[in-house]
């Protein structure tokens, strides 16, 4: 059936706005790369105050003849709220950028910086998958990744140091805000538990953060060899080689943060019997914790929802991994064994769920 659009009904404009919206909107990602890449961020932030395009151009190491290429950049990243304009002058004649909350994620050297996550993703081994998906949705292969190197993504992080620690040095950096929330807000989550192993716990920045602000929890990070190879644990931190398809070491709970989001439905259920066979019934104390997306979740609004629809189709691309309905978390809690689960707290994108043996 043709569509109720006639052929000079302004719905047609509307609808071709849609399409050069989604043309272009790699746009954004990349004035946000290049504005990183700059350093624009960081020169405000050491400015000070707002500051002129003239003073951001006088700052940059550019060619003074791209300044134009620099208010445009600007005016599109102001747009999408990365930075704000502010008067400099009492009559409102001098503007200049500042940054907003969104910005100050970006500076270089803050602790709680995404500038590292933000280059990783532009890395040429993060880009090349997204050639291949076409011939992915022809082919075999579990995911583009693996049709564009010939294996799957956490083989090749074995296999190239350099990608390990960035994907690594990644991981730490979406965790360390997570943790500091998880810490200051969720005490009670861990306060009566005596023993935690974190699966996949990648270098430990979760753990130890657990670890350090419960003295008295023994905690275990689990994660594959090239990961935990060479780490320090602490008196009560420590890293153990494995694979979580094997066998999981026994323990109260068991956290999977960002996780089962990699894997397919079926690895799922086999890493999550594995868990349960590693901790106590529900009535000991057992369960297992899951940090993940839930997709839909009300509170997320349009944009939040997009973005889970993002991470979704990444996962796609690089690890025949998924994102997840509530639905669908319920029907791989119960495959898997388990009894009931709870969602016990919002962490911005991601919920954290109680899942009890
Ligand atoms: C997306 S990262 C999450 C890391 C960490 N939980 C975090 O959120 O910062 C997935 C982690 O799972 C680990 N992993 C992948 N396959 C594994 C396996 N078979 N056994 C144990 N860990 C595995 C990876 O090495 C990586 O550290």
């Amino acid at each position: 059936m043709a569509l109720p659009i006639g052929e000079q009904s302004p719905e047609l404009l509307k609808v071709q706005d849609l399409i050069w919206n989604h043309i272009y909107r790699f746009i954004s990602s990349m004035s946000l790369r290049y504005a990183t890449e700059l350093g624009i961020p960081d020169i405000i932030h050491r400015h000070g105050k707002p500051m002129t395009l003239q003073q951001l151009v006088d700052a940059l190491p550019i060619n003074k003849a791209k300044a134009h290429g620099v208010y445009r950049l600007m005016w599109i990243l102001i747009h999408s709220g990365f930075f704000i304009e502010e008067k400099i002058s009492e009559d409102n004649a001098v503007m200049g950028c500042w940054l907003t909350p969104a910005s100050r994620l970006l500076i270089k050297d803050e602790s709680f910086s995404m500038f590292q996550i933000i280059q990783a993703c532009y890395d040429p081994i993060a880009l090349k998958p997204w050639d291949h998906v076409k011939e992915w949705f022809e082919n075999d292969e579990s995911s583009a990744f693996e049709t564009t190197f010939g294996i799957t993504y956490f083989d090749y992080a074995s296999r190239d140091s350099k990608e390990n620690e960035s994907f690594n040095e990644l991981m730490v950096k979406d965790t360390q805000i997570l943790s500091n929330v998880l810490i200051g807000d969720c005490k009670k989550i861990f306060n009566r538990m005596k023993s935690l192993v974190d699966v996949g716990g990648g270098v430990g920045i979760l753990a130890k953060a657990i670890a350090d602000a419960f003295p008295d929890l023994q905690c275990t990070v689990l994660d594959l060899p090239h990961v935990v190879a060479g780490l320090q644990g602490t008196k009560n931190l420590t890293y153990v080689r494995g694979n979580m398809f094997e066998s999981i070491p026994k323990a109260d709970a068991v956290m999977l943060k960002w996780i089962l989001h990699d894997s397919s439905d079926e690895d799922c259920v086999t890493v999550l019997k594995k868990c349960k066979e590693a901790i106590p019934s529900k009535d000991n104390g057992g369960k297992v914790i899951i940090i993940d997306m839930i997709i839909g979740n009300k509170k997320d609004g349009h944009r939040g929802i997009e973005t889970q629809l993002f991470y979704d189709i990444s996962m796609m691309v690089f690890v025949n991994g998924k994102e997840r309905t509530q639905k669908e978390w319920e029907k791989l809690f119960f495959d898997a064994g388990y009894t009931s689960y709870k969602i016990v707290y919002e962490l911005g994108l991601r919920s954290l769920i109680d899942v009890y043996p």
